[in-house]
């Protein structure tokens, strides 16, 4: 068996033990399988499909939060806190911080690449229009220095995609986009202080920013996921990730 095969096999085994079969997403394994192939999915043993709450995972409240799903769903956020932090330190203002906070969720939680579009989506009927700009576009302001500011391409990017890489056409064609907007300086804050290197001494509590998202991200009375937002669907997804349909 190759490596691929035994973890195949123990998530196999372990699939059985549940009592509900749960089938991933295509996009989950896509490139480590051939997505036009079948999906495996274990013996159907008379089973019912899992079609709410994946029992591996911590479960959610009814109505959840925000925080809920920083607690409970994304993976190590610290980045985040410290971003927001930082800017907070800087003295931008309070929507500027929230846009720290929130800049990577999608990354965090959901889909890695186009992160920023991704966030911006997610938090979008939630945030000023502001918000989700800066969010957006702090993806492609990433890749491109502003001297006037103090901001230089990340030494990590070119460790992480080698001295040559060269963002896709539409990442710059959204930078373009995004520099000549009256917003651009609220993107770019989001780029000054997203921290690369993390403290590991500093461990920064998301409480600190109970004020800041009271004040700035409508959360939804039904909860994230059970409101009738344009995004709702996806907060759905990162709570029940497994669901079949
Ligand atoms: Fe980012
Ligand atoms: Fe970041």
């Amino acid at each position: 068996m190759n490596a691929l095969e035994k973890a195949d096999a123990a998530e196999r085994a372990m699939m059985e033990e549940l009592d509900r079969v749960v089938v991933k997403s295509v996009i989950y394994t896509s490139g480590e399988r051939d997505p036009r192939e079948p999906i495996p999915r274990p013996p159907d043993l008379g089973k019912r499909y899992l079609m709410g709450h994946d029992p591996r995972l911590p479960r959610m409240p009814d109505k959840p939060t925000l925080f809920d799903f920083f607690k409970l769903r994304f993976g190590p956020t610290q980045h985040l806190m410290q971003s927001a932090r930082l800017a907070q330190k800087n003295g931008v203002n309070e929507k500027i911080v929230l846009a720290c906070l929130l800049h990577d969720i999608a990354a965090a939680g959901f889909i890695r690449g186009d992160h920023g579009y991704w966030t911006a989506q997610l938090v979008e009927p939630y945030v000023d229009e502001e918000v989700s700009f800066a969010i957006r576009y702090h993806q492609a302001l990433r890749f491109f220095a502003d001297e006037s500011v103090g901001y230089a391409y990340p030494a990590s990017y070119i460790r992480l995609f080698g001295p040559d890489y060269k963002p896709d056409a539409y990442i710059e064609r959204d930078y373009r986009y995004a520099r000549d907007h009256q917003w651009y300086m609220s993107a770019r804050l989001i780029c000054i202080n997203d921290l690369y290197s993390f403290d590991p001494n500093v461990r920064v509590e998301l409480e600190e920013f109970t004020d800041v998202v009271g004040r700035h991200f409508r959360q939804p009375e039904d909860g994230l996921g059970f409101d009738v937002s344009p995004s709702a669907h996806m907060w759905r997804a990162m709570n029940w990730p497994t669901k079949y349909l």
